[in-house]
Order: C-alpha cells, then sequence, then structure tokens
C-alpha cells in the first residue's frame, strides 16, 4: 500500500469528466487499497480517484460506520428529498460551505471483483455519495455550495 498525493483545487484534473472504469484487475484492487489508506490517512469520509490524480470513476468512502465502500462506475437511479448541511473536501483544505443534496439516493455500482450492486443510502453516506460522484464529473463542492466560509477545523 502507498499514500497517494491529493491533488487540490486548481489542478486540471478536478475539472475533468472522468472515465469510466473498463479492467477490474488486480491494479486497480491496488490502486482502491492505496486510495482508502490515503482517505483514513486524512481523516476523510470520502476520496474520488481524481482528487489523487486518475480520471477514472471511482470512489472509496467511510462515513464512520465500520463500512469501507468502494464504489466503481456508480450511477445515482433515484433520488429523494432535499437538505443542506455542511461539506468539506480534501481538495479544498480549510474551506467548508453549505450545500443542497438530495436526502436519500439509490446508487448503483460495481464492486473490486466485478458485481453489479445496488445501495440506498441517506443522511451522511447519502451526502458523500454525491459530493464523490460530483467530482468524477469535474465539479467540486465549492461549485455548488450556498455560501462558503473558512475555518481551520470543521466545528
Ligand atoms: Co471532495
Amino acid at each position: 500500500m502507498a499514500l497517494l498525493e491529493i491533488q487540490k483545487a486548481g489542478s486540471p484534473v478536478l475539472k475533468k469528466t472522468c472515465e469510466p472504469v473498463k479492467r477490474i484487475d488486480g491494479k486497480l484492487r491496488s490502486f482502491l487499497d492505496d486510495m482508502a489508506e490515503t482517505m483514513y490517512k486524512f481523516d476523510g469520509v470520502g476520496l474520488a480517484a481524481p482528487q489523487v490524480g486518475r480520471p477514472i470513476r471511482a470512489v472509496v468512502i467511510d462515513v464512520g460506520d465500520g463500512r469501507l465502500l468502494e464504489l466503481i462506475n456508480p450511477v445515482i437511479t433515484a433520488r429523494e428529498g432535499t437538505c443542506v448541511d455542511s461539506e468539506g473536501c480534501l481538495s479544498v483544505p480549510g474551506i467548508f460551505g453549505d450545500v443542497e443534496r438530495a436526502e436519500k439516493v439509490t446508487v448503483e455500482y460495481t464492486t473490486r471483483y466485478g458485481k453489479r450492486r445496488t445501495l440506498q443510502a441517506d443522511q451522511l453516506l447519502a451526502r458523500c455519495v454525491q459530493h464523490e460522484l460530483d467530482h468524477l464529473d469535474g465539479i467540486l463542492f465549492i461549485d455548488v455550495a450556498q455560501s462558503l466560509r473558512q475555518e481551520t477545523e470543521e466545528s
């Protein structure tokens, strides 16, 4: 496993529409391991592949419920409700903002072993899924936030 370098806002890779993952193999699994290690190291709850310089459709998420989710080629197939809450991003250190998101989402994705699965998410997980999937389309939360503020730590 290896720590990956996190790309910060301003890096062109963060503005790209990412390519679908075509090959699910040991190299991809090792990359997912590195992504998870990097996310945990920097206390993130999610990390998208372009944030570590690879414009492919893969994200890792752990909202602290003891479950590491790896979503390959994820697609949101249903959304329900809306809610506004605070977000931050490892690519935009020190900045937080209120973002409106769907309250609940259904997401289809491929696992690290190539199985297609469906996940129902609400609360923080739903927010995180939407935030990370936005990264795959070159969208940062600062592009869609209603308001932004600078903080040294999230309160
Ligand atoms: Co982010």
